[in-house]
């Protein structure tokens, strides 16, 4: 579908799910593709560098073994509502912002970044002040500091994908002055490994009522084809979006015509 011979990707996650069937299509697509994950790849990756996307001190070791410019980096790495809330926030928020913002130089002029967002985080708009006031912070640590004193409501998993979608969306004209773009893709469901843990996390009804809505849940190379899209020239003028890919889900949740799940 596209050709990405001769274009150099970083991809986060590479080693299960959708950042699996990412690092897959851009290989069949001529790409040369650099792994950051904290497991080994199946997939021929040129380079696997491994990291913990928690520890801002391993994604700057690793960021520092990168040799020359990517046309791509894709932060398709994340942690569900099982894990400890800090953890789904270092590694969904503050990792994801560490590595983007530290990949910035080594971007090439007109290069890209996705971040892999969910629908979860589709309740951003009602927090979108506390959201802001986390982004403000600097660093890192400033940002863990901060969620330390302001724990947040309900399952952190979906609040780091309500920052992880205000994150993107707010920094497309940023980008957009460096030669560059940002764009998130917000999946639904998707057969993985980590959506076991969305049915506990989230409650089997509401995971198994998305099924039942549509006959089955996404497939990872559903969503890795959307990552690609916005990765490519074919996207030049799609910044700051926050691109569903949910079989359309979202769009009879958000409408009323199907009840909000609670999750
Ligand atoms: N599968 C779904 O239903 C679904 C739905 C919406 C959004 N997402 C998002 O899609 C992304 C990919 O998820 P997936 O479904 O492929 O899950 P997955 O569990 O199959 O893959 C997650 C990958 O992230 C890596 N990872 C996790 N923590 C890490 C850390 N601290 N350091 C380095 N690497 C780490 C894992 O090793 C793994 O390779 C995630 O951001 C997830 O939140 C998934």
């Amino acid at each position: 579908m596209f050709d990405f011979s001769g274009k150099r990707f970083v991809v986060t996650g590479a080693a299960s799910g959708i950042g699996d069937a990412t690092a897959r299509q851009l290989i069949s697509a001529g790409a040369h593709v650099v792994s950051l994950d904290r497991n080994e790849p199946t997939a021929d990756v040129a380079t696997h560098f491994p990291v913990d996307l928690a520890d801002e001190n391993s994604i700057d070791a690793a960021v520092d073994r990168l040799d020359g410019t990517f046309d791509a980096l894709l932060n398709v790495a994340g942690v569900p509502g099982t894990a400890p809330a800090e953890t789904v926030m270092a590694v969904n928020v503050f990792g994801m912002r560490h590595l983007t913002e530290t990949m910035f130089e080594r971007m090439a002029p007109g290069g890209s970044v996705v971040v892999v967002s969910s629908t979860a985080g589709f309740g951003w708009q009602q927090r979108l002040d506390t959201i802001k006031k986390l982004l403000a912070t600097d660093s890192f640590a400033e940002a863990a500091q901060w969620f330390a004193k302001n724990p947040q409501e309900g399952n952190a998993y979906n609040f780091s994908k309500e920052c992880a979608t205000v994150y993107t969306m707010t920094m497309g004209v940023a980008l957009h002055d460096m030669g560059l773009r940002i764009n998130a893709v917000l999946p639904g469901p998707v057969r993985t490994p980590i959506l076991e843990d969305f049915r506990q996390s989230m409650g089997e009804d509401n995971i198994d009522g998305a099924e039942n809505l549509l006959g089955r849940h996404a497939g990872p190379d559903e969503i890795a084809s959307a990552i690609l899209f916005l990765a490519s020239p074919a996207a030049s003028w799609v910044n700051g979006h926050p691109l569903i890919v949910d079989g359309g889900l979202s769009g009879t949740y958000l409408t009323g015509l199907v009840p909000l799940p609670q999750i």
